[in-house]
């Protein structure tokens, strides 16, 4: 028997450790999420190429905010950049060994920023100039590209052996994303707008990038509270949910608030937060609220506390069993999340546009709210062991931190009881599970 739970223990040791290895750049809730770069060589030029690049951001629920994107390469070889359309380096280099044509890029790891809204229209390229914003495929597929032309060159060479452009980097707009290697796939084909005639790339090659929010950030960036009809106490985020490192935040009375610029946004992104026990930038508020004889109700708020940052285009996504069954989502829009066929239990929500799809700045406008109306499925409707509330949430694709299960809101009388027993009980049919795949 002592062989038998020590071959338990090991499988649970084995599971639980492979869960974690395979979090570093997979997202359960999104299993095909990517982003990626496409580079269709469109000619050829008498020291290198023209390629038209594509981002496709493939991700359901996570965008790229402002200021946008930054992505990087290092160069095979010499390469320069002689022109790009849509896009720019943000930095020239050295390039005095030009004379009379001078490149728009001479350094070895380019860097790359879409350009702004409003540029001339020659300047102007396919899905670009939108500041480097990309929106979530699940809530704007037509948004969700971005595109550049770039002309590469050896400089006054005629070598037309293409290497690939390596190491490639994506900030969108933090940290977070792994690029994988350059691969040369089938020639994308184009038609021309009448569709009567087809032409290809003269070659083509992909680079996909894909999110860890272990990269992102060591903390989490949003935490979750609840509350109930049936129980008068609220659970609150966990304390110092997202890390208590920003130590200078501001108490939502101070009269600091009214200072101009307290809420322009730095050069580097740094939060300025109201002081809270959790210190999240964004809390989500989960609440059940009506309890109907074949329905019921929860209402859901999602709350900014940074001073310096709007959220736009943000999402939420949730996950709960009697998602299958939502009847009516009131002011913002939603959409079933079927990352495995078989399972419906995740859904996302999202602002509807020109309505709530602008989470503003910390203060009296900072937050956005909607209720669900969900239809009870008999066999496993229950308020008992805190059921009707999310198994998980993610805000803008960042996982957020719950409130220990011990302290959600109880049911009053008997159904405490029934709490306590029915842990261990599940546990052991886990256990009992385990040995079972060992036999
Ligand atoms: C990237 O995402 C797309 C769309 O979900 C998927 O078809 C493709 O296989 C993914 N690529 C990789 C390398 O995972
Ligand atoms: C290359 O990327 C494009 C999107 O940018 C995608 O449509 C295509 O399927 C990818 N090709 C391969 C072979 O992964
Ligand atoms: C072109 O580049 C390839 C690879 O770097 C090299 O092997 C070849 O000798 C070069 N050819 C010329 C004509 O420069
Ligand atoms: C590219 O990345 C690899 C591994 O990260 C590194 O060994 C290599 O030196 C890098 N190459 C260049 C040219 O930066
Ligand atoms: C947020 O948006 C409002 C309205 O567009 C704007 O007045 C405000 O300056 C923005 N705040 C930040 C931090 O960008
Ligand atoms: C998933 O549930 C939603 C309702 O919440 C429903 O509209 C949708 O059809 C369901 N999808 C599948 C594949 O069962
Ligand atoms: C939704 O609930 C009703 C009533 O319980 C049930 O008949 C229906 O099959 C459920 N739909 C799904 C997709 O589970
Ligand atoms: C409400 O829930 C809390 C746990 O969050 C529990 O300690 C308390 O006893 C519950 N109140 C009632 C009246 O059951």
């Amino acid at each position: 028997m002592a062989t038998l739970m020590n071959n338990g223990f090991i499988l649970c040791v084995f599971l639980v450790s492979l869960m974690f290895f395979h979090a570093v750049a997979y997202d359960p809730l999104d299993p095909n999420g990517n982003i990626t770069l496409k580079w269709d060589v469109m000619s050829w030029t008498a020291d290198g190429y023209v390629a038209a690049v594509t981002m496709n951001n493939f991700q359901m629920y996570r965008h790229i905010m402002s200021p946008g994107w930054q992505l990087g390469w290092t160069w095979a070889k010499k390469e320069v950049i002689w022109s790009m359309v849509g896009a720019q380096a943000t930095e020239q280099g050295d390039c005095s060994k030009f004379k009379g044509n001078i490149p728009h890029c001479c350094k070895r790891t380019p860097t790359i920023v879409d350009l702004l809204p409003g540029v001339p229209y020659n300047q102007q390229f396919q899905n670009c100039c939108k500041g480097g914003v990309v929106a979530a495929y699940g809530t704007d597929p037509a948004g969700s590209v971005s595109g550049f032309q770039v002309s590469v060159g050896l400089a006054g060479t005629t070598n037309k052996t293409v290497k690939l452009p390596k190491n490639f980097t994506l900030l969108g707009p933090g940290p977070g994303y792994t690029c994988g290697p350059a691969k040369i796939v089938p020639s994308t084909t184009f038609f021309t707008p009448d569709h009567r005639r087809k032409t290809q790339a003269l070659m083509t090659w992909n680079v996909t990038c894909t999110y860890s929010q272990f990269l992102a950030s060591k903390n989490p960036s949003c935490c979750v509270s609840f509350s109930s009809f049936y129980n008068e106490t609220i659970t609150p985020c966990p304390s110092c949910a997202c890390g208590c490192q920003h130590k200078n935040c501001i108490s939502s009375d101070s009269n600091l608030l009214s200072t101009v610029g307290i809420n322009t946004p730095r050069k580097d992104n740094a939060p300025l937060l109201q002081c809270t026990r959790h210190m999240c930038p964004i809390r989500v508020h989960w609440h059940v609220k009506l309890n109907y004889k074949d329905y019921w109700r929860a209402k859901i708020a999602v709350t900014n506390f940074n001073y310096r940052l709007n959220y736009t285009q943000w999402t939420l996504v949730a996950q709960h069993p009697n998602l299958n069954n939502v009847t009516e989502v009131f002011s913002f829009d939603y959409k079933p999340l079927i990352p495995y066929q078989s399972i419906n239990d995740t859904g996302m929500f999202y602002g509807m546009k020109y309505y709530n799809d602008l989470l503003m700045e910390a203060g009296p406008f900072g937050n956005v709210q909607s209720e669900v109306l969900l239809r009870k499925d008999p066999n496993t409707f229950t308020f008992k062991q805190g059921w009707a509330f999310p198994r998980k949430v993610y805000f803008n694709g960042d996982e957020c931190m719950l409130p220990p299960p011990d302290s959600y809101p109880y049911l009053p009388n008997a159904a405490t009881l029934r709490a306590q027993t029915a842990l261990p009980s599940f546990l052991i049919s886990a256990f009992l599970l385990a040995l079972m795949v060992m036999w």
